[in-house]
Formats: structure tokens, sequence, C-alpha cells
């Protein structure tokens, strides 16, 4: 007889997002005249960079000819877009990674849900809440029961405290999603020094960090001395670059990052990640590749610059809107998520806007425990879809 694996049983019945896309669906269909405003997933909705476009239709025309045609590629990716990524995201910020300690991949949602994969069933996980749902749901699909919530909430600025029981895996996100919320460089240390002193290892999601505009926040945790031997950290180009449907993302596994078998013996984290990303996945594709090589020349940089600048002022909008109608929000400013205090149920107010504004959130409690009461409203959108969405949301709270 066919089993399941019943650890399934244990999740909620769906996805967030699929869930909240149902409700969306439904309100459509019983009101097809009203237009909806989507600030709920952070979906972007402006056109590739043209240097990104550019590239993409060369190495397409590449694949068009035998002699420039590619087939597989190396399954952590292409030397050309890795040396990039050494180079300028992490060299130009003091980080030392060197292209071989990346692997480039077709999402940090799968990148940060695999990873679990190659770490023992019965450690004990550290998972910030309000939380981006795949860290849990993934740890729980693989059995672990041993979590510990690190509460984010106002009485911490939404920068969770340090483990009060030893922790082995420790997940992190800056710009924090959902919340927004950002660590500056004195935190991140803390929380290095604590894995360093634990033998833990940080998951840390720097998924968000082309959003930051305040100099002093760190990019990457790599720009924090130690950090090396007990960090591997994940970036996408979703947000960065608008490649949410082109897919093209990284994970940087330092090849200091050491991890124990039963026998205490160290074993390196690069390996068998390696070992496990070579055995699943088969590279991205190749026009992809180049076109995110694109995002790093001066043209692309200034063009995704120009980019995220236009969803981030949609965030100081509605941050600025949304404090104005007496809600106590952060996020926004380094982050296009803006996280609200809603100041009841928060699939309430949900429904609320949804119903009578047209505008979609996400519900802060489909983040965990401690988003009860809040609500996200992301960036992503047109500049008037946000001055839209604010006046209905006025209007509708008036
Ligand atoms: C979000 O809205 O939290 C993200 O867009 C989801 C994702 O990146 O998978």
């Amino acid at each position: 007889m066919i089993k399941i694996n019943e650890n399934y049983l244990k999740l909620q019945a769906s996805y967030l997002f699929s869930d909240i896309a149902k409700r969306v669906a439904a309100f459509q269909q019983a009101h097809p005249d009203k237009n909806v405003i989507r600030l709920g997933i952070g979906d972007v909705t402006r056109a590739l960079p043209k240097a990104c476009i550019e590239a993409f239709h060369t190495a397409v025309d590449d694949m068009a000819q035998d002699k420039t045609f590619r087939g597989y590629g190396p399954e952590q990716g292409y030397a050309f877009l890795r040396e990039k990524i050494a180079e300028h995201d992490f060299k130009a910020r003091g980080a030392k990674i060197s292209p071989d300690e990346i692997f480039i991949s077709d999402g940090a949602k799968c990148d940060t849900g695999n990873i679990q994969e190659i770490f023992a069933n019965d450690i004990r996980v550290a998972i910030p809440d309000p939380v981006y749902p795949v860290y849990l749901d993934t740890n729980i699909m693989a059995g672990r029961t041993d979590i510990v919530y690190l509460e984010s909430t106002a009485q911490n600025s939404f920068i969770p405290d340090l483990p009060k029981t030893p922790a082995d895996l420790i997940y992190l996100c800056f710009p924090n999603n959902p919340t927004g919320a950002t660590i500056t460089k004195a935190g991140l240390k803390t929380w290095v020094e604590y894995a360093r002193s634990n033998k833990s290892l940080i998951l840390f999601d720097a998924a968000y960090e082309a959003f930051i505009r305040d100099d002093s926040l760190p990019h990457s945790i790599f720009e924090i001395e130690g950090a090396r031997d007990v960090a591997i950290e994940f970036r996408s180009y979703s947000k960065t670059a608008g490649f949410t449907g082109t897919r093209c993302a990284y994970t940087v596994v330092p090849k200091d990052c050491m991890a124990y078998d039963n026998s205490g013996a160290a074993h390196l984290l690069h390996s068998l990640w390696n070992r496990r990303h070579t055995t699943k996945f088969n590279g991205v594709s190749y026009p992809v590749q180049r076109a995110a090589e694109a995002i790093y020349s001066q043209e692309g940089k200034k063009q995704t610059k120009a980019l995220i600048d236009g969803y981030l002022a949609n965030a100081a909008l509605i941050r600025k809107e949304m404090t104005g109608l007496g809600f106590d929000c952060v996020g926004g400013d380094n982050s296009p998520y803006i996280w609200v205090n809603a100041k009841r149920d928060s699939w309430e107010f949900f429904d609320l806007l949804l119903n009578n504004a047209g505008v979609v959130c996400t519900p802060g409690a489909g983040f965990g425990k401690c988003g009860q009461g809040f609500i996200r409203i992301s960036a992503f959108n047109s500049f008037e879809n946000a001055e839209q969405a604010m006046k209905r949301i006025r209007d509708a709270l008036a």
C-alpha cells in the first residue's frame, strides 16, 4: 500500500499566497466590474531593465546557431555570472566570497526551502515569527518538531532577540519579509557571535537587500567578520531586477562553513550542497543567466536602481498615507513592504480592504502568531495604482 508523508497533514491546508489568490478570484467572480489593485504577494509589475532584455535577446540568438548554441550548463551556474556576483555583490562591499562559493538557481524560494535537506532531522530550528512561510513549512514537511519561534514585535522593534535555548539552525531575513524591518551591522554581529559560540548555522535571506538606501546597513551577512564560518546567504533577482517570471537567484555557501555528524566530525556544507544541487538541479537557462549578468553592467546597475527607486516611492507614499490614517507602520523605507498595525483581526482587515476598497494586501496572521493584528502592504505596483489604492482605502475607512 502506498503511504503518504504524514508530515504534510500537519501543514495548513493551503499555502498562504494560494489562499489569498483564491479569495481574490472569488471576489472578482462576484464583482466582475470591480478593478482590484494588488498589493498582496510581492510580485513585480514593471518590465525588465533594458540592459537585461538586450542580453536576453542576444543569448536567444546564440541558441539559434550551432556555433554558439549551449546545451547543459554547469549546474552551479556559468562562470560569467558567478564572477560578476563575487565582484559586485561581495568584493565591492568588503566581503570575501569566491565565484565557486556561489550556486545559481531558479529562485530563493526553492533554495530556502531545499537547504534544510542537508541537515539532520533532530536539530533545533529557530524561525522568526512572523515569517516568510516557506522556512517553517519545509521544516514541517521534513518532520522537524523542535522549533523555537523568534518573536518579532513592536516591543523589540521587530528584530528578534537571541534564542533562550541554544538553536542549531537559525533563519534570518533582512530587510525583513514580512515586516520590512532592517538590522544594523552591530545587531547582525550579535547573531554571528551567537552562531559561532553555539556551533549553529545562520540561513540569511537577503532577497530584499537591493532596497536598502541607508548606507550604514549591511547588505550581506558576509560583511560581518566571522560570518563565513557560520552563515549561508540567499539572494534573488526577483525583486532586484523584476525577475519573478524570469527566475534567477543564487545561494552562497562559503567553504569555511561546517556542520557536524553524530561523532562530532566536521563536514563542509559546500560539499553537501554541491552534491544536492548537482543531483537535483540542472542549472538555470543560458539566456536567463546572460540577462542576470547584464544587471551588473553600468547601464544595468542604473536601470535596476531606477526600477527599485520607483517601488520605494510607492512604499514611502503607502507608509505616509497609512500613518496619516492613524495606523502604526514599520518598513517601506529600505524595503518594499509596509507592516501595518491594523488594530483588529488581520483577516477581518484584509476582507474590509478587499470588499470596500478593492485593494489586496496580505493578512499578517498568515505569517505566524505574532502577525495577528497586522497586515502587510506591498509596494509592487505602478505609482498611479499605489495612489489610487490609498485613495480607496481612505474612502473605505472614512
Ligand atoms: C512574498 O510576497 O512574500 C513573496 O513574493 C513571496 C515569494 O517571494 O515567494
